[in-house]
Protein backbone atom coordinates (compact mmCIF):
# COMPACT_ATOMS: atom_id res chain seq x y z
CA UNK A 1 0.00 0.00 0.00
CA UNK A 2 1.17 3.52 -1.35
CA UNK A 3 0.17 6.61 0.61
CA UNK A 4 0.96 9.93 -1.25
CA UNK A 5 0.97 13.14 0.48
CA UNK A 6 -0.36 16.74 -0.37
CA UNK A 7 2.71 19.14 -1.30
CA UNK A 8 1.33 20.78 1.92
CA UNK A 9 1.84 18.17 4.28
CA UNK A 10 3.55 18.67 7.32
CA UNK A 11 5.87 16.78 9.28
CA UNK A 12 3.58 16.05 11.65
CA UNK A 13 1.02 15.16 9.07
CA UNK A 14 4.06 12.37 7.93
CA UNK A 15 4.43 11.08 11.81
CA UNK A 16 0.31 10.63 12.30
CA UNK A 17 0.75 8.60 10.06
CA UNK A 18 3.52 6.52 10.86
CA UNK A 19 2.28 6.40 14.13
CA UNK A 20 -1.43 5.23 12.98
CA UNK A 21 0.16 2.67 10.70
CA UNK A 22 2.39 1.31 13.97
CA UNK A 23 -0.70 0.77 15.37
CA UNK A 24 -1.60 -2.10 13.14
CA UNK A 25 1.48 -3.59 13.53
CA UNK A 26 3.00 -2.45 10.20
CA UNK A 27 5.94 -0.32 8.79
CA UNK A 28 5.93 3.19 7.04
CA UNK A 29 8.48 3.86 5.19
CA UNK A 30 8.86 7.62 4.04
CA UNK A 31 10.14 8.73 0.70
CA UNK A 32 10.48 13.15 0.76
CA UNK A 33 10.60 14.19 -2.56
CA UNK A 34 10.68 18.26 -4.22
CA UNK A 35 7.03 18.23 -4.43
CA UNK A 36 5.66 15.82 -2.41
CA UNK A 37 6.40 12.79 0.11
CA UNK A 38 4.89 8.72 -0.61
CA UNK A 39 4.65 6.69 2.53
CA UNK A 40 4.84 3.05 1.57
CA UNK A 41 3.18 0.69 4.13
CA UNK A 42 4.57 -3.17 4.85
CA UNK A 43 2.62 -5.05 6.99
CA UNK A 44 -0.99 -6.66 6.83
CA UNK A 45 -3.05 -5.04 4.50
CA UNK A 46 -6.47 -5.98 6.17
CA UNK A 47 -5.02 -4.41 9.43
CA UNK A 48 -4.49 -0.93 6.93
CA UNK A 49 -7.61 -1.01 5.64
CA UNK A 50 -9.80 -0.82 8.78
CA UNK A 51 -7.43 2.50 9.41
CA UNK A 52 -9.04 5.64 8.06
CA UNK A 53 -5.75 6.37 6.41
CA UNK A 54 -7.53 8.36 3.11
CA UNK A 55 -9.26 11.18 6.50
CA UNK A 56 -5.61 11.59 7.99
CA UNK A 57 -4.70 14.98 7.62
CA UNK A 58 -2.10 15.84 4.24
CA UNK A 59 -2.72 12.89 2.56
CA UNK A 60 -3.76 13.02 -1.10
CA UNK A 61 -4.05 9.57 -2.08
CA UNK A 62 -3.98 6.07 -0.94
CA UNK A 63 -3.29 3.54 -3.39
CA UNK A 64 -4.04 -0.32 -2.82
CA UNK A 65 -2.80 -1.64 -5.58
CA UNK A 66 -1.46 -5.79 -6.56
CA UNK A 67 1.85 -4.95 -8.95
CA UNK A 68 4.61 -4.50 -7.16
CA UNK A 69 5.39 -0.99 -9.05
CA UNK A 70 2.47 1.33 -7.59
CA UNK A 71 2.96 5.09 -8.68
CA UNK A 72 3.68 4.00 -12.29
CA UNK A 73 0.87 1.32 -12.14
CA UNK A 74 -1.82 1.52 -14.63
CA UNK A 75 -4.11 -0.23 -11.87
CA UNK A 76 -5.14 2.88 -9.78
CA UNK A 77 -4.45 5.21 -12.27
CA UNK A 78 -6.64 4.18 -15.74
CA UNK A 79 -6.09 7.37 -17.79
CA UNK A 80 -2.85 7.46 -19.76
CA UNK A 81 -0.33 10.20 -18.63
CA UNK A 82 0.62 13.01 -20.40
CA UNK A 83 4.65 14.78 -19.39
CA UNK A 84 5.37 18.07 -20.69
CA UNK A 85 9.12 19.23 -21.60
CA UNK A 86 9.43 22.54 -22.08
CA UNK A 87 6.25 22.90 -23.09
CA UNK A 88 6.11 19.87 -25.19
CA UNK A 89 3.59 17.19 -24.79
CA UNK A 90 4.59 13.41 -24.56
CA UNK A 91 1.15 11.27 -24.31
CA UNK A 92 -1.61 9.24 -25.91
CA UNK A 93 -2.52 12.02 -28.27
CA UNK A 94 0.38 13.29 -29.97
CA UNK A 95 3.50 11.25 -31.24
CA UNK A 96 6.51 13.48 -30.10
CA UNK A 97 9.77 13.71 -32.52
CA UNK A 98 12.99 13.91 -30.71
CA UNK A 99 16.23 13.91 -32.48
CA UNK A 100 19.76 15.30 -32.05
CA UNK A 101 23.46 14.17 -32.04
CA UNK A 102 24.25 11.01 -30.26
CA UNK A 103 26.92 13.22 -28.79
CA UNK A 104 27.97 16.69 -28.59
CA UNK A 105 31.03 17.19 -29.98
CA UNK A 106 31.56 20.55 -31.04
CA UNK A 107 29.32 23.70 -30.68
CA UNK A 108 28.87 24.24 -34.85
CA UNK A 109 28.07 20.26 -35.02
CA UNK A 110 25.19 20.47 -31.98
CA UNK A 111 23.89 23.46 -34.18
CA UNK A 112 23.83 22.15 -37.62
CA UNK A 113 22.48 18.62 -35.94
CA UNK A 114 19.87 20.64 -34.07
CA UNK A 115 18.67 22.39 -37.57
CA UNK A 116 18.21 19.10 -39.08
CA UNK A 117 16.20 18.00 -36.08
CA UNK A 118 14.12 21.09 -36.41
CA UNK A 119 13.55 20.37 -39.88
CA UNK A 120 12.29 16.92 -39.91
CA UNK A 121 9.48 18.44 -37.05
CA UNK A 122 11.86 17.89 -33.93
CA UNK A 123 10.67 19.34 -30.98
CA UNK A 124 13.20 18.17 -28.44
CA UNK A 125 16.94 18.18 -29.28
CA UNK A 126 18.63 14.72 -27.78
CA UNK A 127 22.53 15.03 -27.19
CA UNK A 128 24.60 13.82 -25.00
CA UNK A 129 27.44 15.52 -22.83
CA UNK A 130 28.04 12.54 -20.68
CA UNK A 131 28.56 9.40 -23.06
CA UNK A 132 28.50 5.87 -20.84
CA UNK A 133 31.25 4.10 -23.76
CA UNK A 134 31.64 0.55 -23.34
CA UNK A 135 35.72 1.49 -23.65
CA UNK A 136 36.72 3.56 -20.99
CA UNK A 137 39.36 4.69 -24.23
CA UNK A 138 36.59 6.30 -26.41
CA UNK A 139 35.07 9.54 -26.16
CA UNK A 140 33.39 9.94 -22.64
CA UNK A 141 31.70 13.35 -23.80
CA UNK A 142 32.54 17.27 -23.20
CA UNK A 143 31.01 17.29 -19.42
CA UNK A 144 30.00 20.35 -18.24
CA UNK A 145 31.19 22.34 -21.90
CA UNK A 146 28.80 19.75 -23.65
CA UNK A 147 25.73 20.79 -21.34
CA UNK A 148 26.87 24.30 -22.14
CA UNK A 149 26.72 24.08 -25.74
CA UNK A 150 23.28 22.28 -25.84
CA UNK A 151 22.11 25.61 -23.86
CA UNK A 152 23.33 28.17 -26.58
CA UNK A 153 21.57 25.74 -29.07
CA UNK A 154 18.14 25.72 -27.42
CA UNK A 155 18.82 29.40 -27.06
CA UNK A 156 19.45 29.63 -31.21
CA UNK A 157 16.38 26.84 -31.99
CA UNK A 158 14.26 27.09 -29.06
CA UNK A 159 14.25 23.37 -29.02
CA UNK A 160 14.60 22.33 -25.27
CA UNK A 161 16.80 19.63 -24.41
CA UNK A 162 16.95 15.96 -23.44
CA UNK A 163 20.59 15.19 -22.36
CA UNK A 164 22.11 12.13 -20.35
CA UNK A 165 23.46 11.85 -16.38
CA UNK A 166 25.46 8.66 -15.67
CA UNK A 167 26.64 9.35 -12.66
CA UNK A 168 24.46 10.73 -9.17
CA UNK A 169 26.73 13.39 -7.83
CA UNK A 170 26.31 15.06 -11.60
CA UNK A 171 22.41 15.56 -10.99
CA UNK A 172 22.29 18.53 -9.65
CA UNK A 173 24.73 20.20 -12.61
CA UNK A 174 22.73 18.12 -15.23
CA UNK A 175 19.74 19.36 -14.18
CA UNK A 176 20.36 22.93 -13.97
CA UNK A 177 20.69 22.96 -17.98
CA UNK A 178 18.17 19.84 -18.92
CA UNK A 179 14.65 20.05 -19.82
CA UNK A 180 15.07 16.67 -19.16
CA UNK A 181 17.36 13.97 -17.48
CA UNK A 182 18.06 11.05 -19.44
CA UNK A 183 18.66 7.45 -18.13
CA UNK A 184 20.19 5.36 -20.04
CA UNK A 185 20.36 1.48 -20.95
CA UNK A 186 23.38 0.71 -18.83
CA UNK A 187 22.04 2.79 -15.58
CA UNK A 188 18.53 1.44 -15.75
CA UNK A 189 18.79 0.22 -12.39
CA UNK A 190 21.50 1.87 -11.08
CA UNK A 191 19.17 2.94 -8.03
CA UNK A 192 20.99 5.59 -6.44
CA UNK A 193 21.00 7.49 -9.67
CA UNK A 194 17.25 6.77 -10.14
CA UNK A 195 16.50 8.50 -6.32
CA UNK A 196 18.87 11.25 -7.38
CA UNK A 197 16.97 12.16 -10.86
CA UNK A 198 13.68 11.42 -8.94
CA UNK A 199 14.37 14.13 -6.54
CA UNK A 200 15.88 16.53 -9.57
CA UNK A 201 12.49 18.46 -10.05
CA UNK A 202 13.20 17.44 -13.72
CA UNK A 203 11.11 15.20 -16.20
CA UNK A 204 13.34 11.95 -16.74
CA UNK A 205 13.48 9.87 -19.81
CA UNK A 206 14.13 6.41 -18.54
CA UNK A 207 15.63 3.98 -20.73
CA UNK A 208 15.23 0.04 -20.68
CA UNK A 209 18.01 -1.69 -19.27
CA UNK A 210 19.01 -4.00 -22.09
CA UNK A 211 18.71 -7.07 -20.30
CA UNK A 212 15.65 -5.96 -17.99
CA UNK A 213 12.15 -7.52 -17.90
CA UNK A 214 9.06 -4.98 -18.74
CA UNK A 215 8.71 -5.31 -14.52
CA UNK A 216 12.28 -4.37 -13.67
CA UNK A 217 11.71 -1.74 -15.95
CA UNK A 218 8.58 -0.44 -14.31
CA UNK A 219 10.79 -0.78 -10.83
CA UNK A 220 13.08 1.05 -12.33
CA UNK A 221 10.51 4.15 -12.97
CA UNK A 222 9.01 3.13 -9.31
CA UNK A 223 12.56 4.49 -7.97
CA UNK A 224 12.10 7.95 -9.47
CA UNK A 225 8.55 8.21 -8.74
CA UNK A 226 9.13 7.35 -5.47
CA UNK A 227 11.20 9.92 -5.07
CA UNK A 228 7.88 12.23 -5.90
CA UNK A 229 8.79 12.43 -9.49
CA UNK A 230 5.83 11.21 -11.74
CA UNK A 231 7.37 13.09 -14.63
CA UNK A 232 8.71 9.90 -16.62
CA UNK A 233 8.65 8.88 -19.99
CA UNK A 234 9.47 5.22 -20.49
CA UNK A 235 11.88 4.70 -23.79
CA UNK A 236 12.10 0.86 -25.38
CA UNK A 237 15.36 0.66 -26.92
CA UNK A 238 16.13 -2.61 -27.63
CA UNK A 239 16.88 -5.36 -25.70
CA UNK A 240 20.03 -8.32 -25.97
CA UNK A 241 19.09 -11.07 -27.46
CA UNK A 242 21.15 -14.20 -29.49
CA UNK A 243 20.33 -12.14 -32.69
CA UNK A 244 23.49 -10.43 -34.30
CA UNK A 245 22.57 -8.90 -37.47
CA UNK A 246 21.14 -5.60 -34.82
CA UNK A 247 22.70 -4.11 -31.91
CA UNK A 248 20.02 -4.90 -29.84
CA UNK A 249 16.23 -6.61 -30.72
CA UNK A 250 13.79 -3.74 -30.92
CA UNK A 251 11.19 -5.45 -28.48
CA UNK A 252 7.87 -3.70 -30.33
CA UNK A 253 5.65 -5.54 -28.01
CA UNK A 254 6.67 -3.44 -25.20
CA UNK A 255 5.28 -0.73 -26.67
CA UNK A 256 2.07 -2.22 -25.49
CA UNK A 257 2.49 -4.16 -22.56
CA UNK A 258 4.48 -1.02 -20.81
CA UNK A 259 1.00 1.19 -22.06
CA UNK A 260 -1.37 -1.38 -20.37
CA UNK A 261 0.71 -1.76 -17.17
CA UNK A 262 1.75 1.86 -16.72
CA UNK A 263 -0.26 4.59 -17.15
CA UNK A 264 3.30 6.60 -18.58
CA UNK A 265 4.27 7.76 -21.85
CA UNK A 266 6.13 5.19 -23.55
CA UNK A 267 8.47 5.84 -26.91
CA UNK A 268 10.87 4.30 -28.54
CA UNK A 269 14.85 4.33 -29.68
CA UNK A 270 15.05 2.46 -33.22
CA UNK A 271 18.74 4.55 -33.32
CA UNK A 272 20.31 2.61 -30.31
CA UNK A 273 18.20 -0.30 -31.00
CA UNK A 274 18.86 -1.44 -34.36
CA UNK A 275 22.07 0.46 -34.78
CA UNK A 276 22.24 1.13 -38.41
CA UNK A 277 20.97 4.27 -39.98
CA UNK A 278 18.64 1.95 -42.74
CA UNK A 279 17.11 0.03 -39.86
CA UNK A 280 15.70 3.53 -38.18
CA UNK A 281 12.99 4.28 -40.45
CA UNK A 282 11.62 1.04 -40.85
CA UNK A 283 11.73 0.92 -36.66
CA UNK A 284 10.78 4.29 -36.34
CA UNK A 285 7.25 3.12 -38.42
CA UNK A 286 6.79 0.03 -36.53
CA UNK A 287 7.31 1.95 -33.00
CA UNK A 288 4.84 4.09 -34.05
CA UNK A 289 1.79 1.87 -35.47
CA UNK A 290 2.79 0.18 -32.28
CA UNK A 291 1.34 2.79 -30.53
CA UNK A 292 4.16 4.43 -28.90
CA UNK A 293 3.97 8.02 -27.91
CA UNK A 294 7.08 9.51 -29.48
CA UNK A 295 10.21 8.72 -31.56
CA UNK A 296 13.73 9.93 -29.93
CA UNK A 297 16.75 9.64 -33.06
CA UNK A 298 20.51 10.19 -33.54
CA UNK A 299 21.03 12.73 -36.44
CA UNK A 300 24.41 13.98 -37.72
CA UNK A 301 25.81 16.29 -40.09
CA UNK A 302 28.55 14.17 -40.42
CA UNK A 303 28.25 10.90 -39.23
CA UNK A 304 31.74 9.39 -40.66
CA UNK A 305 33.22 11.68 -38.12
CA UNK A 306 31.09 11.54 -35.45
CA UNK A 307 33.06 10.29 -31.87
CA UNK A 308 29.51 8.19 -31.04
CA UNK A 309 27.41 5.90 -32.94
CA UNK A 310 27.76 7.28 -36.04
CA UNK A 311 26.64 4.06 -38.41
CA UNK A 312 23.21 4.74 -36.53
CA UNK A 313 22.66 8.53 -37.26
CA UNK A 314 20.40 9.85 -39.78
CA UNK A 315 21.75 11.99 -42.79
CA UNK A 316 19.61 15.07 -44.68
CA UNK A 317 17.94 12.55 -47.21
CA UNK A 318 16.27 9.61 -44.32
CA UNK A 319 15.42 13.36 -42.48
CA UNK A 320 13.51 13.92 -44.93
CA UNK A 321 11.77 10.36 -44.89
CA UNK A 322 11.33 10.99 -41.23
CA UNK A 323 9.68 14.06 -41.81
CA UNK A 324 6.96 12.66 -44.02
CA UNK A 325 6.26 9.82 -41.62
CA UNK A 326 5.67 11.83 -39.23
CA UNK A 327 3.21 13.93 -41.22
CA UNK A 328 1.15 11.05 -42.30
CA UNK A 329 1.65 8.01 -39.71
CA UNK A 330 0.38 9.98 -36.71
CA UNK A 331 -2.92 11.14 -38.17
CA UNK A 332 -4.05 7.42 -39.17
CA UNK A 333 -4.10 6.46 -35.37
CA UNK A 334 -5.84 9.75 -34.47
CA UNK A 335 -3.09 11.25 -33.59
CA UNK A 336 -0.66 14.46 -34.36
CA UNK A 337 2.71 14.70 -34.52
CA UNK A 338 4.47 16.72 -31.56
C1 LIG B 1 25.13 5.83 -26.50
O1 LIG B 1 25.14 6.83 -27.09
C2 LIG B 1 26.25 5.12 -25.95
O2 LIG B 1 27.17 5.98 -25.40
C3 LIG B 1 26.86 4.34 -27.04
O3 LIG B 1 25.84 3.69 -27.75
C4 LIG B 1 27.82 3.38 -26.43
O4 LIG B 1 28.37 2.67 -27.44
P1 LIG B 1 29.77 1.96 -27.29
O5 LIG B 1 29.47 0.57 -26.90
O6 LIG B 1 30.35 2.11 -28.65
O7 LIG B 1 30.57 2.70 -26.29
C1 LIG C 1 21.82 7.54 -25.76
O1 LIG C 1 20.64 7.68 -26.10
O2 LIG C 1 22.68 8.41 -25.92
C2 LIG C 1 22.23 6.27 -25.15
C3 LIG C 1 23.36 6.16 -24.48
O3 LIG C 1 21.35 5.30 -25.34
P1 LIG C 1 21.22 3.89 -24.61
O4 LIG C 1 21.33 4.16 -23.16
O5 LIG C 1 19.88 3.40 -25.02
O6 LIG C 1 22.33 3.05 -25.14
Amino acid sequence: MVIVMTPQATAEDVEAIIALVGTAGGEAFVSRGVSRTIIGLVGDVAQFGALNLRGMRGVADVMRVSTPYKLVSRENHPDRTTITVGGVPIGPDTVTLIAGPCAVETPQQTLEAAEMARSAGATLLRGGAYKPRTSPYAFQGLGEAGLRILADVREATGLPIVTEVVDAHDVPLVAEYADMLQVGTRNAQNFALLQAVGAAGRPVLLKRGMNATIEEWLMAAEYIAQRGNLDIVLCERGIRTFETATRNTLDVSAVPVAQRLSHLPVIVDPSHSGGRRDLVLPLSRAAIAAGADGVIVDVHPHPEQALCDGPQALVDGDLRELARVMRQFPPLLGRTAA
